[in-house]
């Protein structure tokens, strides 16, 4: 069923001309999600007239080889709905547009002689002084150096009213309260606040920028949407994948760092943000670092780790966490971790937030449910009706999504009985299918300078702050629980939300 929204969507401005600069051009973000998405904006023709793309990297080649790796890769996603980019043919004129504006320069990034040769590039395709964007698609120990190259080559340096140059800096944003401390000092050091995207995916998804929307442009559910009506909110992020080929960069982070003070807190401050006075991204940042702000730090009895053993996911058969690749045998590194947050805010003080994530689970689903208080019983003091149902909203974000909300109705028939039922709204209802994966958004709001969908440096601090104590804990000893693949988690999860309250963590599998 395809309904009509009821407002036509306005049209997109098309961004000012620039180059975009890629450094780790040959890097699997680059061409599983930077690219496609850069195609993608030039399918829905937002991107600007005039653009170039260079791309720079260690590995040789030139652009014509670079061009052609690009497009094998982009090919490669051609009918393969499991890919991000799920697409059924490559536009060529598109695709040919993007190829003729690419560029490569070869070297070493930590390097001054690269810069040079950058500089030379960005004068060649006409953007010595024009708009430009940097994007980190690199490991992390490289963003501050190579920001400090930027400024010393004199790359970043803007001149008001005539052009901008802004930084685009991937996850992981440092790995615990210090080392993000010192980045963010090390980048504005050479860069200004409003030059830095720190990107999280997460805000690319279509459901969660929805989130604001629904919460404040309808009168209904703001003035339930506190303490006084909400028992607890549970925000799930769970993944049938385990760490695959990432069993290196795994071994160095854990769930906690690589889900939580990013992608997880992302959702919880758009639920539990106040509105916001303006629209934009001043107002809009402000009202989530108050969340953050209000956060007091966890203590490790807030947090649950696991690890998954071997097991069964989906139907295959699945190894322990401990036999992937580049794993040590005696790994202590956690793959799940469960919390309960709180924030201390007028809005919020005693309300629990419980977050959890975790690979190789029972199956993937990302949601927000939100469980109201219940009813009072009372009123069916005379009937058999011994409970009331847990009224929840729930905002699902994938694989399904779309809203639900969860409320008793009375049983058909003589006898006073309720039972549970669902409202239900899907966007696919409503709205055509876009391929998009995610990033579209987010690079076409650096063009514009839209910084509302990324972190503000104070946010990513505070971020960690509430972790720290949870990351220290653990690492002064002790073990995750194991779990089998496929499972829900541990059992030490259950026990955290049984211990408060008497909760009950949601079934995994999408309804
Ligand atoms: C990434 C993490 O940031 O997010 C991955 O590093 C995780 O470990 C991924 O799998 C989840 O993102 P999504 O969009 O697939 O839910």
């Amino acid at each position: 069923m395809t309904q009509t929204a009821t407002t036509e969507p306005p049209k997109a401005k098309t961004p000012e001309p620039c180059a975009i600069v890629i450094f780790g051009a040959f890097g699997d973000l680059t061409k599983r999600l930077v690219v496609p998405a850069i195609y993608n904006l030039g399918c829905e023709k937002i991107l600007p007239e005039k653009i170039a793309l260079i791309g720079v990297d260690l590995a040789e080649g030139d652009a014509a080889g670079w061009a052609k790796h690009l497009r094998t890769m982009l090919d490669s996603f051609v009918g393969n709905a499991s890919s991000e980019f799920d697409v059924d043919h490559i536009d060529d004129a598109v695709w040919q547009g993007l190829a003729s504006r690419m560029d490569y320069v070869r070297g070493d990034i930590t390097k001054p002689d690269l810069y040079h040769a950058l500089g030379a590039a960005l004068d060649k395709a006409g953007f010595g002084q024009g708009n430009v964007i940097f994007y980190f698609a690199i490991g992390d120990r490289f963003f501050a150096p190579v920001a400090a190259q930027l400024g010393q080559a004199g790359l970043t340096k803007q001149e008001d009213g005539k052009f901008w140059r802004r930084v685009v800096v991937e996850k992981p944003f440092g790995h615990d309260v210090t080392s993000a401390r010192a980045l963010n000092a090390s980048l504005l050091e050479t860069l200004a606040e409003d030059q830095i995207f720190r990107i999280d995916h997460f805000l690319g998804k279509e459901t969660v920028q929805s989130i604001m929307a629904f919460r404040f442009a309808n009168g209904m559910f703001e003035p339930i949407w506190n303490r006084d009506r909400i028992d607890h909110v549970q925000i799930t992020a769970s993944e049938v994948v385990g760490v695959e080929a990432r069993g290196k960069f795994y071994e160095q982070t854990g769930a906690l760092r690589d889900m939580v003070p990013n992608h997880l807190f992302t959702l919880l401050a758009m639920v539990a943000m106040e509105p916001p006075t303006t629209f934009d991204a001043t107002g809009i940042r402000n009202r989530k670092a108050d969340v953050f702000a209000a956060m007091p730090a966890l203590k490790v009895t807030d947090a649950v780790r696991g690890q998954y053993a071997a097991g069964t996911v989906k139907g295959v058969p699945s190894k322990a966490y401990r036999e992937e690749p580049d794993v040590g045998p005696q790994s202590a590194v956690e793959t799940y971790v469960a919390l309960r947050v709180e924030i201390d805010s007028w809005r919020w003080a005693g309300v629990p937030f419980y977050l959890r994530t975790g690979k190789h689970m029972t199956d993937r689903l990302t949601e927000i449910a939100i469980r109201f208080k219940p009813a009072p019983l009372s009123s069916f003091q005379t009937t058999a009706v011994d409970a009331t149902a847990a009224n929840w909203l729930v905002l699902h974000i994938q694989p399904e999504e779309g809203i639900s909300l969860h409320f008793d109705v009375k049983r058909p028939g003589p006898d006073v009985a309720l039972a549970g039922v669902r409202m239900d709204f899907a966007y696919k209802d409503f709205f055509a299918h876009e391929p998009n994966i995610g990033y579209e958004t987010l690079l076409y709001d650096v063009m514009i300078g839209d910084a509302t969908l990324f972190n503000r440096a104070d946010m990513v601090e505070n971020a960690w702050r509430v972790v720290q104590p949870v990351l220290d804990g653990w690492a002064a000893g002790g073990e995750p629980e194991l779990y089998a693949s496929g499972a829900a988690g541990p059992a030490g999860a259950d026990a955290l939300l049984a211990d408060d309250g008497g909760h009950v963590w949601r079934d995994l599998r999408p309804k």
